[in-house]
């Protein structure tokens, strides 16, 4: 069975490129759309290089009952949020219920919800004290960064970090597990029963 995945992502792209790369040659796996909300996004110029398809989304499209229905045309065995900051419509958690992840650069349910994203997580990470850091990966529900937690890595937070120094550390954490974690899902993953 070839599994296509489907990568929603709006910024720079270093976890879809990361993806991307570790199953380039996989004939098992194929990273079949690039689902992006801004034209500028760097994930756009690397998806150009390796012939993936991008979807381009605004407002409207994005929010009409026909998007799960788009989505379908690929038959994606698994939909991953990397960097993809609006919520997801309802209609589409539904459809795609238990095959949507997404990527959290903290230790959720800490430093996560609306608004937690990018350097500001990072920032209040510092802000707080904290010792230690990592990453999330979860299933994707209605509520933002609140659904099944399926993997967490850990990393320290070290006394001289900046939140940059803190997020290179994160995304190396990032560029290792998630491409690890979506194998594993696949490897066990299973059609419901209809
Ligand atoms: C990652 O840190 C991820 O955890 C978060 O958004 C960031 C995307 O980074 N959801 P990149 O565009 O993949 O470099």
């Amino acid at each position: 069975m070839i599994h296509n995945l489907i990568i929603f992502a709006s910024g720079t792209g270093t976890n879809a490129k990361a993806v991307i790369e570790y199953f380039k040659n996989d004939p098992r796996v194929q990273v079949s759309l690039i689902v992006c909300n801004n034209p500028a996004a760097g994930v756009i110029r690397n998806a150009e290089k390796e012939n993936i398809p991008v979807l381009l989304i605004d407002r409207d499209s994005f929010g009409q009952d026909s998007f799960p229905r788009l989505l379908s045309e690929y038959n994606p065995s698994l939909i991953l949020l990397a960097g993809f900051l609006w919520k997801i419509p309802e209609s589409t958690v539904r459809t795609y219920e238990g095959k949507i992840i997404n990527i959290h650069p903290a230790l959720l349910p800490a430093y996560g919800g609306k608004g937690m994203y990018g350097m500001r997580v990072h920032e209040s990470v510092l802000a707080a004290g904290e010792k230690k850091s990592g990453i999330t990966i979860h299933y994707v529900n209605e509520k933002y960064d609140e659904g099944a937690i399926i993997l967490q890595a850990q990393c320290p937070v070290l006394p001289d970090d900046t939140a940059d120094v803190l997020a290179a550390r994160i995304h190396r954490l990032e560029h290792f597990y998630l491409p690890r974690t979506i194998r594993f899902l696949l490897d066990t993953y299973r059609e419901p029963a209809i």
